[in-house]
């Protein structure tokens, strides 16, 4: 999925730091104009370090929490090859979350210290997650909408300034435009079958339309230091401008679907193009993001005790690769 709005809080770290000197933040900074990618054991100055931890940390988490809003209907799935493909599909999160704990790993930052930051509420995850899934068609409309807002954040990381992060979501990309799809071809079948299936596409469209517009962060002007992160080259669009391309782009599917965005200011500004819509209500938003959101606690539990019941893995994986250091220090 993901994140971000990566970084939803809008937060960035400043860029001075101590002991680097302007020499060595003038030649960091003529790599990243040249579009040179910054990899693992380059020089990097501490503040760029510590904003892709925070961003590649968060976009990892993003990737595991949302495992549970679409596990919630596995078994439930309409049909066996309904089951079949959702399960296909958080299989891929599962995967996405995996390299990008290997990409922030390669920050020299531990996954375990990762991993307790997210149990502990320091490390956040995407807003979005923390809505439930009531219906069947809300797994169509999270594969459209959140995964096709996710693909918006993710494609213009390809390109980002850091090489493991920029490697990693190029197949993340290719993956999520599936899960796109699926979510979209979830909702026309929905739009084309009887009037009550119909209602339940408009219904999950109705609850999911603005937590997807709030996955791309707050506004611009709200979002100071993501200035930082462009001349970085980490983030290529503003939050504003992924979100004006994220419903340009979405808007005449939901026509297509023959479904009512649930926005009555919503309209198409002849002269620019774009549309243009009512104002996000941010308040919900930093709410979600502080842990007040709908599900925030029930994620957060589950998410405790799938790593606790994980516990006795981990200490066998620990134990057979001591038993065969010593196997090999003996031979
Ligand atoms: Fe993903
Ligand atoms: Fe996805």
């Amino acid at each position: 999925m993901y994140t971000q709005g990566l970084d939803q809080s809008g937060r960035g770290d400043s860029a001075k730091s101590g002991g680097e000197s302007k020499e060595q933040l003038d030649a960091f900074q003529a790599r990243i104009d040249a579009e040179e990618k910054i990899e693992a054991k380059d020089w990097m100055p501490e503040a760029y370090r510590r904003t892709l931890i925070r961003q590649i940390s968060q976009h990892a988490h993003s990737e595991i929490i949302g495992m549970q809003p679409e596990g919630n209907w596995l078994t439930r799935a309409p049909s066996l090859k309904r089951k079949a493909i959702l399960l296909a599909k958080i299989q891929d999160e599962a995967g996405h979350g995996l390299y990008l704990y290997g990409a922030a790993e390669t920050l020299g930052v531990s996954r375990d210290q990762m991993v307790a930051d997210l149990l502990s509420g320091k490390a956040k995850y995407s807003s979005i997650f923390n809505y439930p899934t009531l219906t069947w068609a809300d797994i169509g409309a999270i594969g459209w909408l959140v995964d096709g807002a996710a693909i918006m954040n993710q494609i213009p990381l390809c390109r980002c300034s850091y090489g493991p992060y920029s490697r990693a979501m190029i197949r993340v990309c290719k993956e999520e435009s599936f899960h796109q799809r699926q979510g979209f071809e979830i909702m026309l079948t929905l739009c084309r079958g009887t009037e009550e299936q119909k209602a339940m596409a408009q219904d999950a469209l109705n609850r999911f339309w603005w937590p997807s517009l709030m996955m791309f962060g707050p506004n611009d002007s709200a979002s100071k230091h993501s200035a930082q992160s462009m001349a970085w080259k980490i983030k290529r669009f503003s939050n504003d401008e992924l979100r004006q391309k994220f419903i340009d782009v979405t808007v005449p599917q939901a026509d297509f679907l023959g479904l009512t965005i649930p926005d009555d200011k919503l309209r198409q500004n002849e002269e620019t193009g774009h549309y243009e819509h009512s104002e996000i209500d941010w308040q919900e938003f930093f709410e979600v993001i502080s842990g007040n959101g709908p599900c925030n606690k029930e994620r957060m539990a589950k998410r405790r005790k799938a790593h606790d019941d994980g516990a006795w893995v981990r200490e066998a994986a620990r134990a057979h690769a001591a038993k065969k250091a010593d196997a090999s220090a003996a031979a």
